[in-house]
């Protein structure tokens, strides 16, 4: 990759065909989950040398939890032996780990998981990573309307004064800027409930690859593809 070419400060990703590409190889849904995460383990490496400073991910969405339960248990057995497996290598590498999401749904297991690896990474300055788990914008938008509406009855705050920086700011993403790229893998052409807020002037990728073989090759394409587009925000040049 040339020098001069533009890249994202936030890349977002929505990974999707792990049930698919497991499928197509006679296998169990599971099994294409854990070759979901080998990609994603790379993935977070090639986006952090890439140079970008912020990686979402969309892993685990609101409305996953309808999937069947043998599934949803192997996803979450997925999230803790991940945490087990990358913490310390995240660490070396300087990844801060956060998640964004109402965690109050998952087992004590898994929740302590998660607070671990974000105490182990706060230190971290290379890149922020965060793991959206059991996310939906829906869902994020309805928590901080309830917050604000919370804070105008408590006159904390007058509903004259919410402005879109407050809303932005009530929102589990307050901590990162709006993504600049969402890359969406398997060739569907949705956001499928994720950071519908934050996406208002993001650019757009989507690849038929099976999130378990996009690689640095494909990232390397999205990028290009990235660096090409002429981001406007209504103005006129
Ligand atoms: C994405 O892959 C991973 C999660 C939603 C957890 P899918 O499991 O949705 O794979 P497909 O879309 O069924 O192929
Ligand atoms: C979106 O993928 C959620 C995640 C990638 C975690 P889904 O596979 O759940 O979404 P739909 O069903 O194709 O919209
Ligand atoms: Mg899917």
């Amino acid at each position: 990759m040339s020098k001069e070419k533009l890249i994202p400060r936030h890349i977002a990703i929505i990974m999707d065909g792990n049930g698919r590409w497991a499928r197509m190889r006679g296998k169990e849904r599971s099994e294409g989950h854990i070759a979901g995460m080998d990609a994603l383990r790379e993935t977070v490496r090639n986006v952090a040398q890439a140079g970008v400073k912020y990686l979402t991910v969309y892993a685990f969405s609101t409305e996953n939890w309808g999937r069947p339960q043998a599934e949803v248990d192997a996803l979450m057995e997925l999230i803790c032996k991940g945490v087990e497996m990358e913490s310390a290598e995240l660490v070396k590498v300087g990844i801060k780990v956060k998640t964004i999401g109402d965690r109050s749904r998952f087992s004590d297991k898994v929740k302590a998981s998660l607070e671990k690896i974000e105490q182990l990474t706060q230190a971290g300055e290379n890149m922020t990573f965060a793991l959206a788990l059991n996310y939906s914008s829906r869902s994020e938008i309805t928590t901080a309307v309830r917050n604000l509406a919370e804070r105008v009855a408590q006159g904390e705050i007058k509903a004259e004064d919410i402005d879109e920086s407050m809303i932005s700011s009530a929102l589990y993403t307050s901590f990162m800027p709006d993504p600049d790229l969402i890359i969406r893998t398997s060739g569907e052409c949705r956001l499928s409930n994720f950071l519908m807020w934050q996406a208002s002037y993001s650019e757009f990728y989507f690849t038929p690859t099976l999130w378990p073989d996009f690689d640095k090759e494909e990232l390397e394409r999205a990028l290009e593809v990235y660096s090409t587009r002429d981001r406007r925000y209504g103005l006129v040049k």
